[in-house]
């Protein structure tokens, strides 16, 4: 049986990672087999990524590493999914499109630009699910975590790629959910997508 392929959207702070694990929790006592993955990942180009090696280089450079961490990601995820797993991916093509093309510190990239370059690197999921929040309350809830604030996490960056992804998602079909709403109740609309796959 071959497995899905299933990706998580959204800017800093939305609740990702702790929905993924969620959903993987209840696929997993149904007995389906989960895999929970991460971009950037933590091997290879993702760790480099990660340890902010790269320095100050400007987005374009830093769109180009994501996709090459992505193009070896997708080797391994398409394994995974060809195993029978159901794969939980938290960010994919989307992030890079949102958030390189959003504007930090006047340095913005083209949207199509980021779309092409994705384009032979990027596997299929068979769902996008983009958790929409304001960014206001995404920003509170990673202040509250007492997490270190990344150059990403400012307001006004965090609206442009929150609104990036809306347009993503028209274009694309995401299936867009409200994760301003309680925990039961967003991991209620995200299982309802993900009900239909498995
Ligand atoms: P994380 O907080 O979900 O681990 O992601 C790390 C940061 O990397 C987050 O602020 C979003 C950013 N990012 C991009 O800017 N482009 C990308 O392609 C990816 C995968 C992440």
């Amino acid at each position: 049986m071959s497995g899905v392929f299933v990706v998580f959207e959204g800017i800093d702070g939305v609740g990702k990672t702790t929905v993924c694990a969620s959903v993987a929790e209840m696929l997993r006592a149904r007995g389906l087999e989960v895999a929970i993955t991460a971009e950037p990942t933590h091997e290879g180009i993702g760790a480099f990524i990660r340890s902010g090696a790269a320095g100050d280089v400007s987005q374009r450079t830093e769109a180009l590493l994501f996709v090459a961490d992505r193009n070896d990601h997708t080797e391994r995820i398409a394994r995974d999914v060809e195993a029978g797993r159901v794969v939980l991916c938290d960010r994919y093509f989307a992030s890079t499109v949102a958030y390189q093309s959003a504007k930090l510190d006047g340095d913005s990239t083209d949207r199509d630009w980021l779309i092409s370059i994705n384009s032979d690197f990027t596997g299929r999921a068979d769902a996008t699910i983009l958790l929409d929040m304001d960014p206001l309350d995404s920003l509170n809830r990673v202040g509250s975590r007492g997490e270190e604030v990344s150059k990403f996490e400012n307001l006004g960056f965090l609206e442009q790629v929150r609104d990036n992804y809306l347009l993503l998602a028209e274009m694309f079909g995401f299936h867009v959910i409200d994760a301003s709403k309680g925990r039961e109740d967003v991991l209620k609309d995200v299982m309802a997508v993900i009900d239909r796959l498995v």
